[in-house]
């Protein structure tokens, strides 16, 4: 009998994390304050005052978590690099502790045979780089070069897959527009926007640092969030409204990576707050990459309309979340963003560069016997964090990776986020994402019921 659920031989499975939502040691070794230190410690920022200074103090425990990883059958890891260890200020004084400090983490990542996957900034700037204007000024462009070549140069012999930024429009949309997200600005649209450009032409320096640097072999692609819009019947006029307005929504980014240009519309849109640019800039945000990742959590319904327009469905109040609320559950978020995006930028393949889901998860829930006729014999083997629910979700979510494989979209592989529970930023130690629970006075880790779980889907390269 064939097994459903099969994934192609080459499958890449692993989890993923990054230096602010881990590391703690905020200031070791010489590391600068990046803008999460600085906003985190402001009152009333995070859910309960939470801040990046200690978080998995995986700074100091990465081999016990490389062993566990391993013990969880995981080969791929998808980490961050910290740009205020290897350059606090930054400008271009280096920091050689930061250096040693991943020389030392990439060389234990390989004696545990995890394979890295390696992201150049996941939302941590160095705070004295936004004292000078951040994601707004072009200086930040000159500052990300030097870190970029830098970190390239210095680990690209072990390191051979790149992405070069971890959602643009969370850390510019969350960041310089909503004020939700460090460094917590609410800036007009002008600035909104050429904020955006720069990390468009950010990730563009990302791209040339890793063909300039990175060695044979070495290959790069951006980690995107994209808002996914799902049709809400799977037929032809709906499929085409859910596809009308992602591409819209997406006008700003994967449309100038791959088209070279902003879309007239787009231009016409800002008017006066469109972001100033050169045409220099524009061949290097689309100079080729060799992969998109994406980040997938939640979806929007879209359908036609009596006129026939595209139109956004609101959500009902009753429609199933997350207990991070803003995680609605539209598993088939994960296909139609492949598809959507396979076809109007045709990239040469996909990542599912996160997917998770976050919970107030605790261990030990209390059980609650279903009351099932004729069984009343309680469970031999209680305890430990029984996320049922973490798996439900999970096991849906990659049932539409297999989908989208089976109809030959170029989905390569998946990373869940998160290895373990961390510094879920605005949300603090609210919001568990992990696989793994952390208890974080005594940093005990303990694999959750999903992590069991996640290892045998690994091991059997199917959802189980
Ligand atoms: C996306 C971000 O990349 C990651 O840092 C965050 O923790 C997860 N989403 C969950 O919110």
């Amino acid at each position: 009998m064939t097994k459903s659920w099969q994934f192609p031989a080459d499958f890449t499975w692993g989890v993923a994390t990054a230096a602010p939502q881990i590391e703690g040691a905020a200031r070791a070794e010489g590391k600068g304050l990046s803008i999460w230190d600085h906003f985190a410690a402001q009152p009333g920022r995070t859910r309960n005052g939470g801040t990046p200074e200690i978080a998995c103090d995986h700074y100091h425990r990465y081999p016990a978590d490389f062993a566990l990883m391993r013990q969880l059958g995981i080969r791929n890891y998808r980490f961050s690099i910290a740009w205020p260890r290897l350059f606090p200020l930054g400008d271009s004084a280096a920091n050689t502790l930061g250096f040693g400090f991943y020389d030392r983490l990439i060389d234990s990542m390989l004696e545990y045979d995890l394979t890295p996957w390696c992201t150049l900034f996941h939302w941590d700037l160095p705070q004295a780089l936004e004292d000078r204007g951040g994601w707004r000024s072009a200086e930040v462009l000159a500052g990300f070069e030097v870190y970029a070549n830098a970190a390239v140069q210095a680990f690209g012999d072990r390191i051979k897959n790149w992405f070069t930024l971890n959602e643009i429009p969370a850390f510019i949309g969350h960041g310089y527009k909503l004020g939700r997200h460090a460094p917590g600005a609410t800036e007009p649209p002008r600035v909104v926007n050429q904020a955006y450009h720069h990390a468009m032409v950010a990730h563009g320096l990302g791209v040339r640092a890793v063909r300039a640097h990175g060695g044979a072999g070495a290959r790069v692609g951006l980690a995107h969030n994209p808002e996914i819009v799902v049709p809400c019947v799977e037929n032809i006029r709906d499929i085409a409204a859910a596809r009308t307005i992602f591409a819209q929504t997406n006008e700003h980014i994967l449309f100038p990576m791959h088209a070279g240009h902003y879309p007239a519309a787009y231009l016409e849109r800002c008017g006066p707050d469109a972001p100033v640019f050169t045409a220099q800039e524009m061949a290097l945000i689309a100079q080729p990459t060799d992969f998109l990742g994406l980040n997938v959590y939640r979806g929007h319904f879209a359908r036609a309309g009596v006129n026939g327009d595209a139109e956004l469905l609101p959500l009902p109040a009753a429609f199933p979340r997350a207990e991070a609320t803003w995680l609605h559950f539209v598993p088939q978020a994960t296909y139609w963003v492949s598809r959507f995006c396979t076809e109007l930028y045709a990239p040469p393949a996909i990542y599912i560069s996160e997917n998770g889901v976050g919970y107030f998860d605790a261990p030990d829930l209390p059980a609650e016997l279903p009351a099932i006729h004729g069984w009343t014999q309680p469970a031999a083997s209680p305890g430990g964090v029984l996320d049922l629910h973490r798996v439900q979700y999970l096991r849906s979510y990659l049932r539409e990776v297999h989908r989208s494989i089976a109809e030959g979209l170029p989905v390569k592989g998946y990373f869940l986020w998160s290895f373990m529970d961390n510094f879920e930023w605005a949300d603090g130690y609210a919001a568990r994402f992990g696989i793994v629970y952390v208890d974080y006075p005594t940093q005990h880790r303990q694999p959750k019921l999903s992590a069991e779980w996640y290892r045998q889907v690994i091991r059997e390269n199917r959802v189980l």
